[in-house]
């Protein structure tokens, strides 16, 4: 059985930040030996301040694997890279063993190969477990990692034999061609750990509670091994 999602409102961007850092910290640091300890990160606006923290807090950095949840193709210089926002908020600032950072190689060349590639990566290091701590978000479209409405789960971006795809994201968005970790491994993640913000947000939070809502909101596809807890600020949780 999947946790339940459990959704914790703050009051402040500043008290999640800290609430939030202080859970991944945990959920890392009580990790049960015996399976590589793996932390997905996210790109997008909301995780910067809790990367912030997080680098200041006791982790075990030392044996700490880092991959990413979803990354855009471009080069890891390029402003809207989630390599380059993940390595100046949080990885350059932390112990953490360079050859233990897998970021998604998008200079490798065709979307395709760069998905192989960092599919190999994921096997290689995890082997059968999944990630340990999974830190995500939630679009105005409800998609989560580059798991957009209308994804295929029932083709590679939901097969549990596959780690990472290759996808498409709306045209609105800063960069089309997405690399993303699978619906399959995603769910075998022990602890997710969900970072939202903004009123147009709560009608989504408040279609995901009430049940229901995947596959049309991806993000709610996304179920716990052992929690799945929803970071909100006052606006995303639209409590009166
Ligand atoms: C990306 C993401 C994406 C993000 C959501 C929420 O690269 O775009 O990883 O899934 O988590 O779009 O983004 P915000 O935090 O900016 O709302």
């Amino acid at each position: 059985m999947p946790a339940p999602r459990t959704f914790r409102p703050f009051p402040t961007a500043e008290a999640l930040a800290d609430a939030a850092a202080e859970h991944v910290a945990r959920c890392l640091r009580e990790a049960p030996e015996g399976e590589p300890l793996a932390l997905g990160l996210s790109g997008g606006s909301t995780p910067a301040p809790v990367y912030r923290r997080l680098a200041a807090l006791d982790v075990p950095w030392a044996r700490l694997h880092v991959f990413w949840i979803d990354e855009r193709c471009v080069p890891p210089t390029d402003e809207r890279s989630n390599e380059r926002l993940a390595r100046e908020t949080l990885l350059d600032h932390a112990p953490i063993a360079p050859e233990n950072v897998y970021a998604v190689p998008t200079t490798l060349g065709a979307p395709e190969a760069v998905e192989h590639a960092y599919d190999a990566t994921l096997r290689r290091v995890l082997g059968g477990a999944g990630l340990t701590v999974a830190i995500m978000g939630m679009g105005d479209d409800g998609h989560t990692a580059s798991l957009f409405p209308g994804a295929d789960f029932d083709a590679a971006l939901g097969a549990s034999d596959r780690f990472a795809a290759h996808t498409l994201a709306p045209p609105s968005s800063p960069v089309v061609d997405r690399i993303t970790l699978t619906l399959g491994l995603l769910n075998r993640t022990r602890h997710h750990v969900f970072l939202v913000t903004g009123a147009k947000k709560a009608p989504l939070v408040a279609r995901i509670r009430a049940g229901g809502a995947c596959p049309a909101l991806p993000a709610a596809c996304i179920e716990g091994g052992a929690s799945n807890v929803w970071f909100l600020d006052e606006a995303a949780d639209g409590a009166p």
